[in-house]
């Protein structure tokens, strides 16, 4: 690595340091009354290094320099701005989720607003040292369960992973968001060959699990879909809600994609000939993302006679 990163490096591990003990100081009251509310246990704040942003970018600023590092390697490791003479905060007065890259190091930063100011979650600039689609949240708390379970669980939001991990569920990464990248596959790839999707149970979330999946079965990823009941909106809510244990029956009842997809489509409302067109796209994308000949004839094998006694067409016509 280059000095110029390692700075950056430095810079990063330090200003996740100061957060976190802010939040745990007198001035962090704020922060830690909203971990609080959300159910966040402070074992898990340390596990996590959560942190609190202090309204006056100052403090920060001296913390930093008092470690000894520039105003010039500040600047460029984006954690503070200088604009029109001022110092800047872009976390400021929010709750801070550092963002650790697989060997440990702090790589990034998410904050959430604590008041519903716009966005919700505010993430670290992309940089030459720093991008999301990159990266995936908690992979660092996760791998070592993640190899020992051969299957990790994959959520959409920084409080989904927290939580769950919180419940003794540790094999769990997110995505940072809605847009799974390739990265992210191939990431996942290295540490197992099965994926457990569980993101929210809205629209986004299925129109995002379906991109994820398929950039997942790319990789060969063998990729189950978890549906959560519709009485919550995602696994941080569920955990909460419920337990530890139905959450892993939920985990033990997904369903191959494929199955879960057909079902899904079968049970939308939709005239015959777009059921159909639907369920064939489907397979067929899914066949073809199957680099290896012999999975896709398994595939065509398993599931051309579902499908055709389902829709009450013959095998020989979908084929
Ligand atoms: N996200 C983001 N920027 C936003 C909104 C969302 O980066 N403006 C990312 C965050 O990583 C977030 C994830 O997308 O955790 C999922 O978004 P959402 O479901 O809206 O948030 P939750 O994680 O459910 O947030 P919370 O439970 O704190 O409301
Ligand atoms: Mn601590
Ligand atoms: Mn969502
Ligand atoms: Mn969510
Ligand atoms: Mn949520």
């Amino acid at each position: 690595i280059s000095t110029e990163a390692n700075i950056v490096l430095e810079i990063n591990k330090a200003v996740a340091t100061f957060y976190h003990i802010y939040l745990n100081s007198k001035y962090g009251a704020e922060g830690k009354l909203y971990l609080k509310k959300r159910g966040i246990s402070s074992e898990i704040q340390e596990k996590f290094l959560l942190g609190y942003a202090p309204l006056n970018p100052t403090l920060l600023l001296r913390y930093l320099e008092k470690k000894g590092f520039s105003k010039d390697d500040i600047i460029k490791a984006k954690v503070l701005y200088f604009v029109r003479d001022e110092w800047k905060d872009p976390f400021a007065g929010r709750v801070i989720f550092p963002i650790v890259n697989p060997r440990g190091k702090v790589i990034g930063f998410g904050g959430r607003s604590l008041t519903g100011e716009e966005p919700k979650y505010l993430n670290s600039p992309e940089s030459e040292f720093f991008s999301k689609g990159k990266n995936l949240y908690a992979l660092y708390q996760a791998k070592e369960s993640i190899k020992k379970e051969g299957e990790a669980i994959l959520v959409e939001g920084y409080m989904d992973a927290i939580s769950l991990h919180q419940a003794g569920i540790t094999n769990v990464v997110a995505s940072l968001g809605t847009a799974f990248t390739s990265h992210q596959a191939k990431l996942l790839k290295s540490y197992t060959n099965k994926v457990i999707l569980s993101y929210d149970q809205d629209s986004a979330g299925y129109q995002a699990g379906k991109r994820a999946l398929s950039l997942l079965e790319v990789e060969g990823i063998e990729v189950y879909w978890l549906s959560l009941p519709k009485d919550v909106k995602d696994p941080d809510e569920f955990i909460h809600k419920y337990s530890k244990e139905e959450f892993l029956k939920f985990v033990k009842e997904s369903k191959p994609s494929l199955d879960f997809l057909i079902e899904n489509t079968l049970s939308l409302p939709m005239n015959f000939k777009e059921r159909l067109e639907e369920i064939i796209e489907i397979l067929t994308s899914s066949i073809l993302r199957s680099k290896n000949i012999l999975v896709q004839q398994e595939k065509i094998k398993q599931y051309l006679p579902l499908i055709s006694k389902r829709l009450g067409v013959p095998e020989e016509g979908i084929q």
